[in-house]
């Protein structure tokens, strides 16, 4: 194998892994759409399928890919290679969706920083007046284009610092700071007014509202990405560990610290909305019109929305350095290149389709729509088909391989894992049950999710 081993770097403590990987996993996804999603679907009823996607489907794959990394110390394709020569093409697939999940992220990212600016200068957000028309607006100004490249430009400077001294560096600073913010807007959101009702619109349980199969669906669909899995990341994240690192507990760790983000992060937003009496269409829509609407009707408006776009910039900057990283490691392992030359070509191509992207609106090509994310075309096509579709793909395709392929005989797949991460870990899972739910519960599970969003969208 010809990998440059000298050069690729690693973390130097386990909790360099853990909080870079808890840093991925936590994002976007946790801020803007759980919170929503939870209380368009059933409330605090929705955590029943939500747990159930988690334990069911995200943690098992979650734990195929810290097994993986962990185990063969190479970035996705190569690990997945190692394992079963004839799949390094699902690996790089994963790599691929991972550029584009990261152009667009980025631009989104790039409005949140923009918003930091605005929210401590305008005193609002945004300039007055109505803020879906500010909005649209400032998609149509020069101001995401800067964004872009003030986000890449960090990327890229913490990217180049390497594996120990930029990213664990970075999470480690970002990661327990994103807690703190949460916490602080939490706490000052159940102190308002409107902070009960906040709580009782969120949480209220609508157990009725469970025989509906879309909402199991929406709960499967949205573990992989909230996750931070099917992208390569966590392969590549624990590859970069040092050898006989403790699987299970660690996969555990990272899928409960996120879920638990994502569940404080409903406390920091629905007691503001309450305050100004306002509801969402989508989670763009939230974070740059709705929020910043509501935090107008409270006192200190320009402290909290700063604390809420950091927020979201913080969280959403280290979920992009996992996503570049997830390029830059198997480019670099596979055609044995130097750290620095890899992260130059990743930063230049990615920043080069996130500028693509942010030009829609100075290029005057915004479509109409509805809600705000409608008018954005590039990026909802990005969105649905790298997110929506390839990513369950993908997920699925991990799971046939290392749950029926890797095995030799039925059911090996799965237990041959449980029982080498079982070897190297705290607690133990059963190697006959994880192996039943690796094999048949998911594959099944994203099966019928892949199928059923055809069909939603074939309509
Ligand atoms: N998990 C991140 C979020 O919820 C997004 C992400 C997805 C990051 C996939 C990396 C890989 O926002
Ligand atoms: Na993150």
């Amino acid at each position: 194998m010809s990998v440059d081993e000298t050069d690729g770097g690693s973390w130097s403590t386990r909790i360099g892994f853990i909080l870079a990987a808890v840093g991925s996993a936590i994002g976007l996804g946790n801020i803007w759409r759980f919170p929503y999603q939870v209380h368009a679907n059933g409330g605090g009823a929705f955590l029943i399928p939500y747990f159930a996607a988690l334990l069911l489907a995200g943690i098992p794959v979650l734990l195929v890919e810290v097994w993986l990394g962990s185990e063969t110390g190479l970035t996705t394709p190569l690990a997945i290679r190692e394992k079963f020569k004839e799949s390094e093409f699902l690996g790089w697939w994963a790599v691929l969706n991972g550029f584009i999940v990261n152009a667009y992220y980025v631009v989104i990212l790039g409005w949140s920083a923009a918003f930091i600016v605005f929210a401590l200068t305008h005193g609002s957000t945004l300039p007055t007046g109505d803020l879906f028309t500010a909005f649209k607006a400032f998609l149509t100004s020069w101001y995401p284009v800067a964004g872009v490249i003030v986000v890449w430009a960090i990327n890229y400077v913490i990217l180049r610092l390497g594996i120990e001294d930029g990213l664990e560096r970075a999470n480690k600073l970002f990661v327990p700071f994103i807690w703190v913010l949460v916490i602080l807007l939490a706490v000052r959101g159940m102190l308002l007014p409107s902070g009960l009702d906040g709580l009782e619109f969120y949480l209220t349980p609508d157990f009725e509202a469970l025989t509906d199969p879309s909402i199991w669906i929406s709960a499967f669909g949205q573990i992989y990405f909230t996750l931070s899995v099917a992208l390569g990341i966590m392969i590549t994240y624990a590859s970069y560990q040092p050898e006989d690192q403790d699987i299970t507990n660690n996969a555990f760790i990272i899928a409960f610290a996120n879920c638990g983000f994502a569940f404080l992060a409903g406390f920091a937003i629905f007691p503001y909305l309450l305050a100004a009496d306002a509801t969402a269409t989508d989670s763009i829509g939230l974070a740059f019109v709705v929020l910043p609407k509501a935090f107008q009707t409270i006192p200190f408006t320009p402290i909290v929305g700063a604390v809420f776009f950091l927020l979201l910039t913080l969280a959403g900057l280290s979920s992009s350095l996992s996503l570049a990283e997830a390029q830059v490691g198997p480019l670099r392992q596979k055609l044995g290149l130097s750290r620095a030359k890899t992260v130059n070509a990743v930063a230049l191509a990615g920043v080069t389709l996130s500028l693509v992207i942010a030009l829609e609106g100075p290029l005057g090509l915004l479509g109409s729509g509805e809600a705000v994310g409608d008018s954005l075309q590039l990026l909802s096509m990005f969105d649905t088909s790298s997110a929506t579709y390839t990513l369950p793909m993908i997920a699925l395709g991990e799971t046939l391989i290392f749950g029926w392929v890797y095995g030799v005989g039925a059911f090996d797949g799965g237990q041959r894992i449980a029982e080498a991460a079982n070897a190297v870990s705290d607690f133990s899972i059963p190697p006959r049950l994880y192996a039943v739910v690796l094999q048949i519960v998911v594959p099944t599970a994203l099966g019928y999710t892949i199928l059923s969003q055809i069909v939603v969208d074939g309509k």
